[in-house]
């Protein structure tokens, strides 16, 4: 039995539909609010519960052989990162030890290790790793870069007017990840020789500088870019605005800034070993756009 946390999630979603395709048994754990009856059309055993109640999580646990976390907080309000990001894996860790769980993958994210003091989600998963890896349980810890999932309502807009809104230094490089290949790796991640206790940093096949984004959008929908390029001070202008009323959001910004401010790309020679150990090609951002949009 797989579980699988985040289940309703951008990944989530994708590693439930691959995993019932090879007729495996999988554990959805959902809110009750959630939106998650496609997943138990496909077959899923739906397990309704909240992550940041350890009892769930506990009765998630039993009977799993292999548990694939990825769920992940907004960072709507201060703390939401310490709890979903941090605690609830640090609650799946030990009871998936205590379930006698054979295999744990966990999504972090790229950078993880770079210690950034404002963005609470790296500093929750940097912790998070640490932890998985001195649990004793087998582990891959999976660091992907941006979602080119994240980018499809933006190419939608493109398409209908042609505008792209960049925030910050457009020569920042990139490597957006298709999230169906991360979705793939996640699944295969207990049964890969060079994935056992290893962290992976997951990216595209190719490292784009920001400004190519729209270009690509230019291609796919034939259609000339207009740019809106906003500097980095509108953000903190906001973050500053919305500090006066309300600080624990300008701190719950912190992981926003982190992403437009940095660089978040794999070197070629970390996609080339990512394509070695799950036998696959990365796709193109182009691809996956192309895939969804144009089909
Ligand atoms: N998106 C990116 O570009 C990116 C990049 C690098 C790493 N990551 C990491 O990759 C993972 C997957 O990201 P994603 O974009 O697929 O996530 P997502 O679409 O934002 O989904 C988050 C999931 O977590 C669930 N969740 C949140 N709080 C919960 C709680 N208290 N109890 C139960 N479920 C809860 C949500 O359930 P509901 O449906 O109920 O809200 C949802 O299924 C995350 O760990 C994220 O940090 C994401």
């Amino acid at each position: 039995m797989f579980l699988v946390t985040g289940a309703t999630g951008q990944v989530g979603r994708r590693v439930v539909r691959l995993l019932r395709g090879q007729d495996l048994p999988v554990r959805a754990f959902v809110r009750l609010t959630s939106r998650y009856a496609e997943l138990e059309h496909r077959g899923a055993e739906i397990f309704i519960g909240n992550l940041l109640r350890e009892k769930d999580i506990q009765k998630a646990c039993q009977g799993v052989k292999y548990i694939i976390s990825a769920h992940g907080s907004n960072e709507t309000s201060e703390g939401e990162a310490a709890l979903t990001d941090y605690q609830a894996n640090v609650d799946l860790i030990d009871h998936a030890k205590a379930a006698g769980v054979e295999h744990f993958t966990f999504l972090s994210v790229l950078g993880a290790e770079r210690g950034y003091e404002d963005a609470p989600v790296f500093k929750a998963k940097w912790e998070v790793e640490r932890y998985l890896q001195g649990s004793s349980l087998n582990y891959t810890i999976l660091r992907p870069s941006g979602f080119a999932s994240n980018l499809l309502s933006a190419a939608e807009r493109f398409h209908q007017t042609g505008i792209y809104v960049l925030i910050g230094d457009p020569k920042n490089r990139t490597s957006i990840v298709s999230t169906d290949d991360l979705g793939r790796i996640a699944v295969e991640s207990h049964r890969r020789e060079g994935a056992q206790n290893q962290i992976l940093a997951v990216g595209g096949p190719e490292i784009l500088q920001r400004d190519e984004i729209p270009k690509i959008f230019s291609r796919v929908f034939n259609r000339e870019p207009i740019i809106l390029n906003l500097p980095l001070l509108a953000v903190d202008g906001v973050r500053n605005a919305v500090g006066l009323f309300n600080p624990k959001a300008k701190s719950a910004l912190g992981t926003f800034r982190t992403l437009l401010a940095n660089e978040f790309f794999c070197f070629s020679s970390e996609v080339e070993q990512l394509e070695a150990v799950f036998e696959m090609k990365m796709e193109t951002l182009e691809n996956f756009i192309r895939r969804y949009l144009t089909i």
